[in-house]
């Protein structure tokens, strides 16, 4: 079978005025500009194959967003080749627009003023789907995404949350066959994280669509991906199974702790490695194989007011896997 995806040796540089320091230096560069480029994307090349769910990681400035504009056609690249369903994405061809959704949780595609029904009604003619088709989506989406009475408020007037639900059931009313989504989670509250995420996996199984996310969010990545593509400067780093990424790279988790009275880090140590700690809060580093066992012995010896354990957030792994390439 063909690829939902595939690129080989996609590259985009950005041209930006260089900025001349000083009064004078502004208007010389007003009348003589100067420009550099800046390679966002350098040489990638990757293969995601139909109903794979992949996750796309990086720092902050890695080419993320770049790439995912490229393959949905917002962007052309500088130099190299890319095949999205099938289609070269900076063509624009209606035929493949009508196959794949781009959601940038940072940028919203509803009208503010008024109701996402609205805008869903809009897309509907914008993409040609037919009457029976729209509702059995919409259908669908209201009842996963659990939408029913936002749709009928302004925009303007729902939550961060709501209003993110209703983005990706306006991304997913012609039923695209690859959605691509950049920080669909940014912003939300863990409810509604988890919400978004439950949404995502499900979209994957019941349609088979090819699903590619950029997340900054550990938790994301981890119930979503079983494959990930690290990113950094533009480069791809890592390609691969998530599981062996983070066995690799973090092999600890993050014990966060509230005491009722305060505790000092001598007292911690044996536990697992103290990052912090002051008063009634400590954090600790411990290796994953002795999370049950650390968590155990706090709750056994300590005054434990609260606990959690948390993955290492992915900037950290990230880092990590730059600096020993
Ligand atoms: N329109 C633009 N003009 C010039 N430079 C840009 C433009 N958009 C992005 N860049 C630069 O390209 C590089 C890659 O940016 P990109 O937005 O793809 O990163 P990202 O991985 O999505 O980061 P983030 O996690 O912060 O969203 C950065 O150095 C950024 O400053
Ligand atoms: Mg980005």
């Amino acid at each position: 079978m063909a690829p939902a995806i595939e690129t080989k040796g996609l590259t985009k540089d950005y041209r930006s005025p260089v900025k001349e320091p000083g009064l004078w230096g502004g208007i010389r560069s007003l009348v003589n500009r100067r420009y550099k480029d800046i390679r966002a994307v350098n040489d990638v090349s990757l293969r995601i194959e139909e109903g794979e769910l992949v996750g796309f990681l990086g720092a902050n400035g890695a080419g993320k967003t770049t790439t995912l504009k490229m393959l949905s056609g917002l962007l052309t690249p500088t130099a190299g080749e890319a095949l999205a369903l099938g289609h070269v994405p900076w063509r624009r061809e209606a035929a493949f627009q009508k196959k794949l959704s781009l959601v940038m949780g940072q940028r919203s595609q509803l009208w503010w003023e008024l109701p996402a029904y609205e805008t869903f009604r809009l897309n509907q003619a914008i993409y040609g789907i037919a009457e029976a088709d729209f509702k059995m989506h919409l259908d669908e989406l209201v009842d996963l995404l659990d939408l029913g009475e936002h749709l009928s408020v302004p925009v303007k007037k729902l939550s961060l949350g709501e209003r993110m639900r209703a983005e990706l059931a306006a991304a997913l009313l012609h039923g695209p066959r690859l959605l691509l989504l950049d920080e669909p989670t940014i912003g939300l509250d863990v409810v509604m994280q988890k919400k978004v995420r439950e949404f995502v996996k499900a979209y994957n199984q019941r349609h088979g669509a090819t699903i590619m996310l950029t997340s900054h969010n550990m938790t994301d990545v981890v119930a979503l991906c079983k494959r990930v593509i690290v990113i950094e400067r533009g480069r791809i780093l890592y390609d691969g199974a998530l599981d062996r990424l983070v066995e690799s790279y973090a092999d600890h988790k993050i014990l966060r702790v509230r005491f009722s009275t305060p505790v000092t880090a001598s007292d911690l140590r044996t536990l697992g490695s103290v990052v912090h700690c002051e008063g009634e809060s400590a954090t600790l580093e411990v290796p994953r194989a002795n999370v049950s066992a650390s968590a155990a012995a706090l709750l056994r010896s300590y005054p434990v007011a609260d606990l959690n354990v948390e993955e290492v957030a992915i900037d950290d792994i990230v880092r990590r896997l730059f600096s020993h390439s």
